[in-house]
């Protein structure tokens, strides 16, 4: 391993990764002095937000509204100052964006940073600078506990706020429709309604501490190859029942004040100048009174874009063009966009401002309280990492506590800290960070029949260690760490050991996909000769999507942990040794091979360049989304094919039951069941209900996750978002619920069913 660390390398490679071809920019006009406006009536808490922003709007010069509208680059930008209107840079080091504000109107700056999984530190770390690093989005989704999630959320938002930012660029939600994207540990799996959920609770927890959140990367981002050029197709009413469901959901519940407009087409036309997308379904259907922001290099045109949707170039300087600067001017000029249309763009703007908190409860530096972050992203960990597999009940580890005993830890850096995934997500956590590894691949053109490589980038791991962590709960053991470079030495120490603990990790980030589902290396070979070697072998995956199991029936437990943040390690001792019982369930699917998934190589994969995101080199492609809203376990329902390990698949150190399930149709749809700990311990039951509409697939309606003493039983009872059972009538822009006999199971699964009813459902509709 090359341990050569450090900050030099971080700057170096995220300057690679964020910078794009910045072309020299224009300096935007100076904003006209008009005379201080006596009585600020708008700083009036009691006014509604909209009121608040049309009385400073009535205030703002035609140059100030245009300043609203167009951001910058927050981080070093290659040292470039000249994009800021007065030259001298204001963002805070190493942010993603920056909005100026009016200080003659007390308009606040608005102060940009992702994200989702914590603060990113983007490319200029600097001491003191870290945050507390939450597990994967991917690992708060499988702990389908929504509660997490608004705790995830509020811990990133004020660690926000005490480093002076008041927009989080959160809230990542793009369905799991490519398991293999570079993504999927950004986003919340595969169900609309789980993702929903969770993504929804996130950013309520965030801007409940009074900055902003957004939701991204609307729409259909689903691959990270071609992201920049790539068409999602997909027809109407498929998108509404998947992907947009899962928007629409996560907007009701979290009510995020800014939509960031994708990288990608949708039916061919940009996200970020789409009308069907931003003023038709966000803004018309939705009724969505927050602003549209675009991702950092999405604006593509000055009158499509402002007349489509998109109310704030984020990054003017990541754009090819300045899109909103004097073009926008002119184009106002012209007429060709109306000036109601800029207004409009700074009053969506200027009320989330209001709304938000941003003008009465502006960030307040001060250090982030680390230790009760901590603890947040621990109890994250603990109920997001996934037990899939306990042969004779090998875990939790209860041997004899006999200072002979062994354990041998392999591979996966466990001496060093737990893997987090790549890309602007990347927060640099708190503790000693131990090392980072620095890829030599380079970026790799392919042909058709290479494997694509991982591209150059630095892989970040969180403390503490997994070594450290299970040596501080078994200090009567002897524990030891063999980095596993030689498979034949891993088998003799895992010969010689009482346990053996195999690490096993797959790195992803943004910008590019994995080629395949399996883990990279020779780590399949590694595991499966240790577990030859000793059946008490533990596999613990560190990994950005599902990955393929080829020594399954080999080795005796395997924990998914995902990312699992910056006490990942903690928990994962703390499952291993039975001080926690695990209760994640699987966001998303396993597949058995790459065979299964509607697309059995990633589109446009062909062609690629394995080149960092806003280099793309692709030329424009299509991609037919023709499974339409059977993503995920629908797409392996309709197929009748069985995975490795199905959605909502997930084991405990106890056991439960699911009974009696009733249900009461008709109008509305209430299930009510009982849910029984039948184990000797106390642990957390996922109850699951599919719903199947007549000739449809089965649909995750509900769930309540419970945390059950021995023998204890509950009676549960969930009532169902109609949008569930319906399906989307493109013309009619409605929902429908057809009538009809419903098919309802109820399992610890989207495949392991333990009662099941039928009910029958009046048809009805449902406005969106
Ligand atoms: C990512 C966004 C991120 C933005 C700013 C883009 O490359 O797609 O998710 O918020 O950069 O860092």
């Amino acid at each position: 391993m090359n341990g050569k660390c450090a900050t030099a390398a971080i700057l170096s490679i995220f300057a690679a990764f964020l910078t794009t071809s910045v072309q020299a920019q224009p300096q935007a006009a100076a904003p006209s002095l008009v005379a201080p406006v006596a009585a600020q009536a708008w700083m009036d808490k009691s006014l509604a937000p909209d009121i608040r922003a049309d009385l400073v709007q009535a205030q703002l010069t035609h140059e100030e509204e245009l300043t609203l509208v167009r951001g910058y680059f927050g981080a070093n930008n290659r040292g470039r100052t000249d994009a800021y209107p007065d030259g001298i840079r204001k963002a805070l080091p190493g942010s993603a964006g920056y909005v100026a504000g009016i200080p003659r109107l007390s308009i606040p700056a608005l102060t940009e940073s992702d994200a989702s999984l914590g603060v990113a530190n983007g490319g200029e770390m600097r001491p003191g600078d870290q945050a507390v690093a939450l597990p994967s989005s991917l690992l708060t989704a499988a702990t389908w506990n929504s509660a997490l999630a608004y705790a995830g959320g509020a811990m990133i938002g004020a660690e926000a706020r005490r480093k002076g930012f008041n927009v989080m660029l959160a809230g990542g939600i793009d369905l799991a429709r490519e398991p293999r994207g570079g993504r999927t540990f950004e986003y919340v799996g595969e169900d609309p309604l789980l993702a929903g959920v969770m993504a929804g609770e996130a950013i309520r927890g965030t801007q409940d501490q009074r900055i902003i959140s957004t939701i991204k990367h609307f729409a259909l981002n689903d691959q990270e190859t071609g992201r920049n050029t790539m068409s999602a197709n997909i027809s109407d009413a498929a998108m509404r029942e998947s992907d947009l469901l899962a928007f629409e959901i996560a907007i009701e519940r979290g009510d995020p004040g800014a939509v960031m407009c994708s990288y990608n087409r949708i039916n061919t036309v940009y996200a970020c100048e789409n009308d069907i997308l931003l003023n038709k379904i966000l803004k018309g259907d939705w009724g969505y009174k927050g602003f549209v922001l675009s991702d950092w290099g999405a604006v593509h045109s000055t009158v499509e874009a402002a007349n489509n949707g998109l109310d704030q170039e984020s990054a003017y300087n990541f754009d090819k063009e300045d899109y909103f600067g004097a073009a926008l001017g002119q184009a106002l000029a012209a007429g060709t966009v109306p000036q109601a249309r800029l207004h409009d763009m700074v009053h969506r703007i200027l009320r989330t401002m209001f709304a938000k908190g941003l003008f009465d409860n502006p960030p307040v530096k001060k250090p982030i309280d680390a230790g009760a972050d901590l603890a947040v992203a621990q109890r994250d960990a603990e109920e997001g990492i996934v037990l899939l597999k306990n042969a004779k009940k090998l875990l939790p580890i209860s041997f004899v506590k006999r200072p002979s005993r062994r354990i041998t830890i392999i591979g996966g850096y466990a001496d060093l800290g737990v893997l987090s995934g790549g890309g602007s997500s990347q927060v640099i956590p708190v503790g000693n960070v131990p090392e980072l590894e620095v890829l030599t691949g380079g970026a790799v053109r392919m042909g058709p029949d290479q494997k694509p490589q991982i591209p150059t980038g630095t892989i970040i791991l969180s403390p503490p260690s997994p070594y450290a962590a299970i040596r501080s709960l078994a200090p009567w053991a002897r524990v030891v760490y063999y980095d596993g470079s030689d498979i034949a030495k891993a088998a003799a120490l895992a010969r010689i050991s009482d346990i053996v603990i195999v690490f096993a990790q797959q790195w992803t980030g943004e910008g590019w996909d994995v080629p395949d589902l399996s883990l990279p290396g020779n780590q399949d070979e590694l595991i499966a000769a240790v577990a030859g070697a000793n059946p008490r072998t533990i596999v613990a995956i560190e990994s950005g999507t599902p990955v393929t199991m080829p020594w399954l029936d080999k080795v005796g437990a395997v924990l998914e942990t995902w990312y699992p943040g910056n006490r990942g390690a903690n928990a994962i001792a703390r499952i291993l040794f039975g001080a926690v019982n695990p209760s994640g369930r699987l966001p998303i699917t396993f597949p058995q091979s790459e065979s299964q998934l509607p697309r059995t190589a990633i589109p446009g994969r062909e062609r690629a360049y394995m080149r960092l995101p806003l280099e793309d080199t692709h030329s424009p492609f299509d991609v037919d989304y023709t499974e339409g809203a059977n993503v995920g376990y629908k797409w392996f329902k309709s197929k009748k094919l069985i995975p490795l390990f199905p959605f909502g698949f997930g084991l405990s150190y106890t056991s439960f039951d699911f009974s009696r399930l009733k249900a009461a149709g008709g109008a509305a749809l209430t299930v009510t069941f009982d849910m029984r700990n039948t184990g000797k311990r106390e642990g957390m039951a996922t109850a699951q209900v599919y719903a199947t509409p007549p000739g449809g697939v089965a649909r995750l309606i509900g769930w309540s996750k419970l945390d059950l003493k021995p023998g204890e039983t509950r009676r549960v009872s969930l009532t169902t978002d109609p949008r569930l059972l319906a399906s989307f009538d493109s013309e009619a822009k409605l929902w429908r619920v057809a009538a009809g006999d419903y098919g309802l199971a109820l399992g610890s699964s989207s495949a392991d069913i333990s009662a099941g009813a039928t009910v029958h459902m009046d048809a009805s509709t449902i406005k969106p």
